[in-house]
């Protein structure tokens, strides 16, 4: 069994991730290197900071998996929809019913409770991407401790890991997932890997998650 990445950004032509479809091959090697069976990748819908040319998403998705493929890898498309407002985001769920949501980092997200409900109610299980970023994010407030109880995942990044910023959420278990949230960074793979291996508890739970 390998192990899951379930951000990234690594389809060219598509958002803010990879730039070309060399750097795409790059990023899928050290993800094989470093031990990966299964990355999502999580293209951006609706942040109003990124441009997505969702026309891309399919052809890109199906060369890249095929490529994946080649490196045992399975390469599956999900996506990172910001929740900002109250029209009905669109979602691209993964392994059948994960959703992956980001809000913004700076004001408390009013609608996110809203939605998660709605995703949740669907048969969704609701991720919340990079919860280390987000200022508004504190663990004693009501609405994170309702997102909590109604089942919603808390994802950290890499980085976030690395650099402490998530350090009081590791600390009292609040983290369910690290993830790289990679833009096409080949040295990443290697770096998320060895967070998942110091952090066993997370590893596992990731495991029982995901199941693969
Ligand atoms: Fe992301």
């Amino acid at each position: 069994m390998g192990l899951v990445e379930c951000h990234a950004h690594i389809l060219p032509f598509v958002d803010d991730g990879v730039r070309t479809k060399e750097q795409c091959l790059q990023v899928l090697d050290a993800y094989a290197g470093a031990g990966f069976s299964h990355v999502v990748t999580t293209v951006h819908l609706y942040n109003p900071q990124v441009t997505t040319r969702t026309e891309n998403i399919r052809p890109m998705h199906e060369w890249a998996k095929e490529e994946a493929k080649k490196r045992s890898i399975e390469l599956l498309l999900g996506s990172e929809t910001y929740v900002g407002g109250t029209l009905d985001p669109r979602v691209l769920p993964f392994m059948d019913n994960f959703v992956l949501l980001e809000v913004d980092t700076q004001t408390e997200p009013l609608f996110l409770l809203h939605h998660a409900y709605g995703l949740l109610k669907r048969g969704y299980s609701v991720i919340l991407a990079h919860i280390e970023r987000y200022r508004w994010f504190d663990p004693d407030s009501n609405l994170v401790n309702k997102l909590r109880e109604m089942g919603v995942y808390f994802q950290c990044n890499v980085e976030g890991v690395e650099k402490g910023e998530a350090n009081r959420y590791l600390e009292i278990g609040l983290v369910d997932i690290i993830a790289g949230d990679n833009h096409g960074d080949p040295a990443q793979p290697a770096r998320l890997a060895a967070l998942l291996e110091t952090h066993g508890t997370i590893r596992r739970r990731m495991e029982n998650l995901f199941r693969v």
